[in-house]
């Protein structure tokens, strides 16, 4: 039985920085961010946005088209959680109007977060054929006005159905993992930001994905040249660029054309919205599959990257008529719709969202009509609405 992606969908806020602004603002070579880091924009959420919202609207896009008296399974992963003890994932349900008898929590383990769900899903599909299952990643991802870091921001999610006999991707059993208790990155329970050893986080991503990549080809018997297209969990562009060109080292011509071609497909919506974290990888997905044209039975290699330290490379299928599945005009207007902010209203936003939401205050959203947003916190309770 096949197992693996039937639906996928995306959101990002309706505000972006430009990278150029970022760079003259604070003093630094555009170029270096352009091209050294290679992002161009990053999203910004309001305090009307946060990973349960995002991860609503990412699921909205394609929920119409589920039955979902089939779904068995809700999870989210997730680093940017609203409570330390509620899933996020029951606000997701609550609002998706999913039946009581959903199993549904949410997991943490940086950006490892959304494979985790997808495995979890995939082995529960196995033993529950009929049931389907959504998995979701969303995350704002935040270092600091000023920091090394800040150039790396973004936000956003990406929901997936998984289910059998999947019209996206048919996802392989097997995969490789390797996991160290590292401290490259982190957020102390007492820090809206990250904490991070940014050159350290580079070589020990790397590390991981040498590691996981060579052991999966000796476990599945795969050759660099059988994969279609690598994507990546892409903290910024410049990182999965680094990783590719390991990869693709001592290949003939034509596999390192077509990998970084690839590459290049697989990275385009993540330089255009940021490190979404639990999303990253899933939204390189997205980017290759509506950027590029693959063929049926392409194989796809996947390499996802959790800071703390989780490592694991897997791969799939692409299935035939997957274009079908896909709304690239959706997506393509989700990025133009937003609005480009000047650094100093980024910074507001940003400070804003250091400071907790004051109970019984109601937040507004400028959001398009049928988007969720955060409405503030009733009894401590938070609120959730329709616009
Ligand atoms: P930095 O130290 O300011 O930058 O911040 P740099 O000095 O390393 O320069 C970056 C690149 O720009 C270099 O290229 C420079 O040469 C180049 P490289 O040597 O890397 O090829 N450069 C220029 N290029 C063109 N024109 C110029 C120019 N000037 C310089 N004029 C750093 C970089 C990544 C450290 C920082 O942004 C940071 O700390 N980011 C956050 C950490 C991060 O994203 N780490 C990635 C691995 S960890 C991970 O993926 C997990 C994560 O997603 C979290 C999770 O799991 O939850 C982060």
């Amino acid at each position: 039985m096949q197992v693996g992606i039937d639906q996928i969908g995306f959101y990002t806020p309706n505000k972006y920085v430009d990278m150029v602004d970022l760079a003259t603002a604070r003093g630094e070579d555009p170029n270096k961010y352009l091209i050294g880091i290679g992002q161009k924009r990053m999203s910004v959420a309001d305090s009307s946005q946060d990973a349960v919202s995002m991860g609503i609207n990412a699921t909205l896009s394609y929920i119409d088209q589920v039955d979902c008296d089939q779904v068995g399974l809700l999870l989210m992963g997730t680093e940017s959680g609203v409570d330390q003890s509620k899933s996020a994932s029951l606000f997701v349900k609550s609002a998706l109007k999913l039946r009581p008898e959903v199993r549904t929590f949410e997991i943490k383990e940086a950006c490892f977060g959304m494979t985790a769900g997808i495995m979890t899903a995939c082995d529960y599909i196995r033993a529950h054929p009929d049931r389907s299952a959504i998995v979701i990643g969303s995350d704002i991802a935040k270092y600091g006005v000023g920091s090394a870091g800040e150039v790396t921001q973004g936000a956003g999610s990406v929901s997936v159905l998984l289910k059998a006999n999947p019209r996206i991707l048919s996802i392989n059993s097997g995969y490789s993992a390797y996991s160290a208790d590292v401290n490259d990155f982190w957020r102390p329970n007492n820090s809206p930001i990250a904490l991070v050893d940014g050159k350290y986080s580079k070589e020990v991503y790397l590390d991981f994905f040498t590691r996981t990549f060579a052991a999966y080809q000796r476990q599945m018997n795969y050759q660099v040249s059988d994969f279609a297209a690598l994507v990546y969990h892409l903290p910024f562009v410049k990182m999965g660029y680094k990783a590719n060109q390991l990869a693709i080292a001592n290949q003939n011509e034509i596999v390192q054309k077509r990998l970084e071609q690839n590459f290049g497909l697989s990275s385009y919506y993540s330089r255009n919205v940021g490190n979404i974290y639990t999303a990253s990888l899933y939204l390189s997905l997205l980017s290759l599959l509506e950027q590029g044209k693959l063929n049926s039975d392409s194989l796809i290699g996947f390499f996802s990257y959790g800071s703390g330290a989780m490592g694991e490379f897997y791969s799939g299928k692409i299935v035939s008529g997957y274009e079908k599945m896909l709304t690239p005009n959706t997506n393509k207007q989700m990025l133009a719709r937003r609005k480009k902010i000047s650094i100093t209203e980024y910074e507001q936003i940003f400070n804003q969202s250091l400071v907790l939401p004051q109970d019984n205050h109601f937040l507004d959203s400028d959001e398009e009509n049928g988007y969720w947003y955060f409405a503030g916190t009733n009894q401590h309770i938070r609120q959730y609405k329709q616009k």
